[in-house]
């Protein structure tokens, strides 16, 4: 996969410690930026983060695991996770850029399309990439309030 550059931005893959960081920070600000941060299947067949790096700096993250929503088509068979851009660097087309290009990357690989369990405050975000916004709000543990966003690539 390379590397894609936008105005002093680049995604590119990283590995799981790289998103701690921004992980700690951004979403679990109770836990510590180390393996606290780590999920379990970060580093299981198939799954890959993307980082939104700036001056060295990872400043975006996402992480892309091959999983089946119960709801939804089995083609959409890649679920995002733990998506966050540091505060400093919002607004400016950072995750746009990431989800991009994890886009891109899937649909080559053949996969129809991608999921996220959202977060409420996030929810306008995933509707401006064009996602679908679906279902009833469900409470994540400690997370609060969630709805279920998926896209399907064209064909
Ligand atoms: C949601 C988040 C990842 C968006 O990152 P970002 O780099 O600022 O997003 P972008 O700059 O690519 O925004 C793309 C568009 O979505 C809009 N947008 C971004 N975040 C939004 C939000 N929280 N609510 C509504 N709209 C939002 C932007 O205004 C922009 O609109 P435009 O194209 O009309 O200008 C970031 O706000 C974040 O990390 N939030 C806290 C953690 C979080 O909630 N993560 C998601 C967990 S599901």
């Amino acid at each position: 996969m390379d590397a894609v550059e936008m105005g002093g931005y680049t995604v590119r893959l990283v590995l799981p410690h790289e998103t701690w960081a921004v992980r700690s920070s951004v979403l679990w600000p109770e836990k510590a930026a180390d393996d606290a941060c780590r999920l379990e299947v970060d580093s299981d067949d198939g799954v890959f983060h993307f980082g939104v790096i700036c001056e060295e700096e990872v400043v975006g993250i996402g992480s892309f695991m091959p999983q089946e929503h119960p709801h939804l088509e089995p083609t959409i068979a890649y679920r995002l996770r733990a998506m966050a851009t540091h505060s400093n660097h919002r607004g400016i087309g950072v995750a746009t850029m990431l989800i991009r290009q994890a886009e891109s990357v899937l649909k080559k690989q053949g996969v129809g399309g991608i999921w996220a369990d959202a977060r409420k405050g996030a929810l306008g975000f995933y509707a401006c990439l064009g996602w679908e916004v679906t279902g009833a709000f469900y409470t994540v543990p400690k997370r609060g309030p969630h709805r279920l966003v998926w896209t399907r690539f064209d064909e």
